[in-house]
């Protein structure tokens, strides 16, 4: 949607007035820019983080505003920016002067300079975030669009301000930052920009890898990441930032034997399980779900192409992916890993009779993670075969079912031993030893294979049984 109305009364609020007529007693030209604009202008929800910028000192013009705005904190100045920031609330203001601004080749700092609005809006990154609404009394309310970026919302497209190559090549951030915006807001990049994208790619380089992750997980958030995905691989940005995905891209055919191209594949089930959840983790084990079968992939004649062991081999490179991109090596990471560890196992369970000795395995192994592994697993089906397709939910929807039938009846999801290694120690008058450790797996081993209930006696009568098999004497 575009808004359509004038911007004057979008802009209503108290603290633009506030600002307008700080702006005005200090006669410098004040513009509110950038995302905040551009959301207004689409009717997205209202963003908190709102970017003044002003012909003359935004230092200057923050330490006025912070006096006059009600429940202002204390200015916070960026001095090697020229930028200094304001919260109010909710709201956090950023002030900027304008500024003609370079950046040098090797970093992003940026070697800033004065300059007029028209040069600021220039140095931004897009068109649609190039948008000024004026705040001064006799500009309030009016769009400064110099580089027609309200026809480019309306057209939904992302193009750069400048020629797009000076543009990237002064923040290779900005790559991410197009297919990002492209994603969240279903636009399409401009050709000439899709062009500079190719062509500036390995520019990528200089960019820190914590930036990198936070535009990755902003269209890993979105409602459809296979457009973003789909973006960084053709432009070859996919390549640079995560190889292990396009590792698995290709279909393999050798004597009549093909496999399907795991990378559209993960694609579609990461798209797949985004209505099902806004977790960014269990996303993340989506697209992840089979990195492990581009190492492992084989082909075994008369069985044809086989990935052995790819869930072992995936969840290794989960770990060694996170820490090359300064992800959190905490438990976010293990939880992924173990999704991907386990990541065919429902899949198994559901093809056969599902017996409640496999899914209480399955609801020991997993934990607290199984329903997420459900999830994943409904996700994974990206059959065209509708049949087929049908199948294999209702399987899943069987699975789910005796999840909670088993849940409610043995409670084995957070497994707890009813036997203690101290009540084998004293009902056998034993010390610390291997038989300790053997009797306890017997007793996990039968509760979960269902031949005795996960209760207190029955474990009891167990122990006994076990400590007699390894010669042990009872002591009641
Ligand atoms: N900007 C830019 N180049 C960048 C980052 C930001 O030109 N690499 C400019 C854009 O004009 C942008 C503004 O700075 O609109 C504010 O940046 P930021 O807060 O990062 O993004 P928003 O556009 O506000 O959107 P979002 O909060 O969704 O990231």
């Amino acid at each position: 949607m575009i808004a359509n109305f004038p911007f004057e009364i979008a802009l209503n609020e108290a603290h633009f007035k506030i600002i307008g007529e700080v702006a005005d007693a200090m006669q410098v030209p004040c513009y509110v820019i950038g995302g905040f604009v551009r959301d207004l202008i689409l009717e997205r929800d209202s963003k908190k983080d709102i970017d003044i910028v002003c012909v003359g000192s935004g230092i200057a013009l923050a330490k006025a505003v912070q006096k006059k705005l009600p429940n202002a904190q204390k200015v916070q100045v960026f001095k090697s920016y020229g930028t200094a920031m304001v919260q109010a609330g909710d709201l956090v203001l950023e002030f900027v002067g304008a500024r003609k601004e370079s950046y040098s080749s090797e970093s992003r700092n940026p070697e800033v300079e004065p300059g007029s609005l028209e040069e600021d809006q220039n140095r931004r990154d897009f068109t649609i975030n190039a948008l000024a609404l004026g705040l001064n009394k006799d500009t309030f309310g009016i769009l400064l669009d110099p580089f027609n970026g309200l026809k480019d919302l309306k057209e939904k497209r992302i193009q750069t301000p400048l020629e797009p190559g000076i543009t990237f090549d002064d923040d290779p951030l900005r790559m991410l930052r197009a297919i990002r915006f492209a994603t969240q807001l279903n636009f399409t990049i401009a050709p000439t920009t899709l062009t500079a994208l190719k062509k500036y790619a390995t520019r990528i380089a200089i960019i820190s890898n914590e930036r990198i992750v936070d535009e990755l997980h902003k269209i890993i958030a979105t409602s459809k990441p296979s457009q973003g995905f789909l973006l960084l691989e053709e432009t070859g940005l996919l390549e640079k930032i995560l190889p292990e995905l396009t590792a698995l891209k290709g279909i393999e055919e050798i004597d009549g034997h093909r496999h399907k191209d795991n990378f559209y594949h993960s694609l579609e089930v990461l798209d797949n399980i985004c209505p099902n959840t806004d977790d960014l983790w269990l996303r993340w084990a989506a697209l992840l779900h089979d990195i492990g079968k581009a190492p492992t992939k084989k082909l075994v004649p008369p069985a044809g192409w086989t990935f052995h062991g790819h869930e072992f081999v995936g969840a290794k490179m989960v770990y060694k992916l996170f820490k090359r991109l300064k992800m959190p090596l905490n438990e976010k990471m293990k939880y992924v890993q173990k999704l991907v560890l386990m990541s065919s196992r429902p899949i198994v369970i559901a093809q056969d009779l599902v017996t409640d000795s496999a899914v209480r395995r399955l609801i020991f192994d997993a934990g607290d993670s199984v329903d997420d592994l459900i999830c994943l697993c409904e996700a994974d089906i990206t059959t065209k075969n509708p049949k087929r397709f049908e199948r294999y939910h209702n399987n899943f929807k069987i699975v789910r079912q005796k999840i909670v039938e088993v849940e409610s009846r043995d409670q084995v999801r957070n497994f707890q031993p009813p036997v203690t290694g101290e009540m084998i120690m004293a009902y056998f008058q034993i010390g610390p030893s291997r038989a300790i450790g053997t009797i306890k797996e017997a007793i996990k081993e039968a509760i979960l294979e269902g031949s005795i209930p996960n209760e207190l006696d029955a474990a009891k009568e167990k122990m006994k049984e076990e400590g007699i098999k390894l010669g042990l004497k009872p002591h009641e």
